[in-house]
């Protein structure tokens, strides 16, 4: 794969699983600021997902995915056939112990061992000096910088936030399974999450009355089933009392309409919040 690239300059690696939307073009245009060729993996990654996860409905649509990849700046689209990436007899797996653990990795068992393994394969093959993830999947992008920190990758990780629709919605390629009805109910994510962001900024730091916060938020809809709403520090743990820092976030994951949904964002206090900028509007 880096054959396909001139040797010179710096190289910028978007990994996706396709289905691209605005979020993911945000991506490849931060990407195309700081880099000199631009590369999107577009790969279903087949370990990533469990037995019973949505694997085999996933949205694909590669025809659009080149074409939103391309308007957005990138130079070279890679989409291995999963054979490619997973030939007979292949066994080894990266395993990130503690950020992968809580949270989405406590839900989704072997959820991060595929995307860590899949990722390394992806910076393996690219060589890129610069690799772009998106800041709503934050226990991912943890998980992707203990790897480059632990195993010596040669390629720095840029986070980008979020994008949402104007309701609050993060988007997602999985939005693509909610009805409008289910996309509106989904909006109690973003709302919960604003909420304890809010409560933050006005100096609240007791994290079991910031969850309630959220969780009570999150309740107003019973069309919303909470799974986690969970406030943490840097390590991705939950401690009884916050202590600033800029990296603790509210973290929710949801199941609207027997979708799953992930969002977070982040705790600053109210002079560092500009509350609502935190994130890239649509
Ligand atoms: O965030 C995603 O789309 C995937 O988890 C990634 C990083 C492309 C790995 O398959």
């Amino acid at each position: 794969m880096r054959a396909a690239l001139d040797g010179r300059g710096r190289v910028g690696l978007v990994p996706t699983m396709g289905y691209l939307h605005e979020g993911h073009a945000a991506l490849i245009r931060r990407a195309r600021q700081t880099t000199d060729r631009v590369v999107v993996s577009v790969f279903v990654n087949p370990l990533q997902f469990g037995k019973n996860e949505d694997l085999g409905r996933y949205p694909r649509d590669l025809e659009r995915d080149l074409r939103v990849a391309g308007e957005a700046g990138a130079d070279v689209v890679f989409h291995p056939e999963p054979d490619l990436m997973y030939p007979a007899g292949f066994a080894s797996t990266v395993q990130v112990a503690g950020v992968s653990e809580p949270l989405d990795g406590a839900a989704r068992p072997g959820h991060f061992a595929g995307v860590a393994t899949v990722v390394l394969k992806l910076l393996n093959l690219v060589q890129p000096t610069q690799a772009f993830f998106g800041e709503k999947d934050w226990q991912q992008l943890a998980v992707v910088r203990r790897m480059v920190a632990d195993l010596n990758v040669p390629a720095e990780i840029v986070g980008v936030p979020t994008v949402r629709a104007d309701s609050g919605l993060a988007l997602s390629s999985r939005n693509s399974y909610l009805s409008p009805e289910q996309q509106a109910q989904a909006t109690a994510l973003s709302a919960a999450l604003r909420g304890v962001q809010e409560a933050y900024a006005a100096g609240e730091r007791d994290v079991a009355v910031l969850k309630r916060i959220g969780l009570d938020i999150l309740g107003r809809d019973s069309a919303v089933q909470p799974e986690y709403l969970s406030v943490v520090g840097p390590d991705l743990t939950e401690p009884a009392v916050l202590s600033a820092h800029p990296l603790n976030r509210v973290l929710v994951a949801a199941r609207v309409g027997g979708v799953r949904l992930i969002d977070n964002l982040p705790l600053l206090p109210a002079s560092a919040s500009g509350l609502g900028r935190a994130d890239a509007p649509l």
